[in-house]
């Protein structure tokens, strides 16, 4: 055999071998004995990592609560809360009763997230700091410094 035919040769058997192999892995893979998908990509159903930032960043700060005000306005949550708040197609933000807690990282997550039964995901849509100046404005309801409160 000339060298060259033998490298072909060579070449060939691995080319082969490597295919033959291959196919042994995704016979196996059908058979249920390896994992079809070893990397799922996407989100992963469940319960959601919880947002490493517990605490408003804002605070109970007065000047970003009347920013949230006008957020929770132009984003349209009053067209499901109502104008202040107090409820309509959405639950009352205002009253003391909260599905989903009433700390700062749940209200956080309620809007970030969104909530099984009606509530929309903002996540996407605003940045967080925007979202914490939303939660701002939702804990400033019923208290003093409350913009634009009901008379
Ligand atoms: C399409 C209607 C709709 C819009 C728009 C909407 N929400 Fe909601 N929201 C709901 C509904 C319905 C629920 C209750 C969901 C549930 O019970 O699972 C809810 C729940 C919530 C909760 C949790 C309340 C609780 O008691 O735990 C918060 C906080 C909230 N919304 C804030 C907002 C903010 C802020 C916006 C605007 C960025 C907004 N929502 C826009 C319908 C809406």
């Amino acid at each position: 055999m000339r060298p060259r035919a033998f490298l072909m040769a060579v070449a060939i058997v691995a080319a082969t071998s490597a295919a033959c192999r291959g196919r042994e892995t995704s016979d196996v893979a059908a058979a249920g004995a390896l994992p079809a998908v070893r990397n799922p990509i996407g989100p992963i159903p469940g319960g959601g990592k919880p947002r490493e930032q517990a605490a408003n960043p804002f605070g109970s700060d007065a000047e970003v609560a009347r920013q949230g005000r006008q957020l929770f306005v132009v984003m349209n949550c009053s067209g499901c809360h109502g104008g202040r708040a107090g409820g309509g197609m959405g639950p009352s933000l205002r009253d003391q009763d909260w599905i989903y807690g009433s700390s700062p990282a749940e209200i956080f997550s309620s809007i970030a997230q969104g909530r099984a039964h009606g509530m929309p995901a903002w996540g996407t849509r605003l940045p967080d700091q925007s979202i914490w100046m939303l939660v701002t404005y939702v804990q400033s309801l019923r208290t003093a410094h409350e913009p634009d409160a009901p008379r």
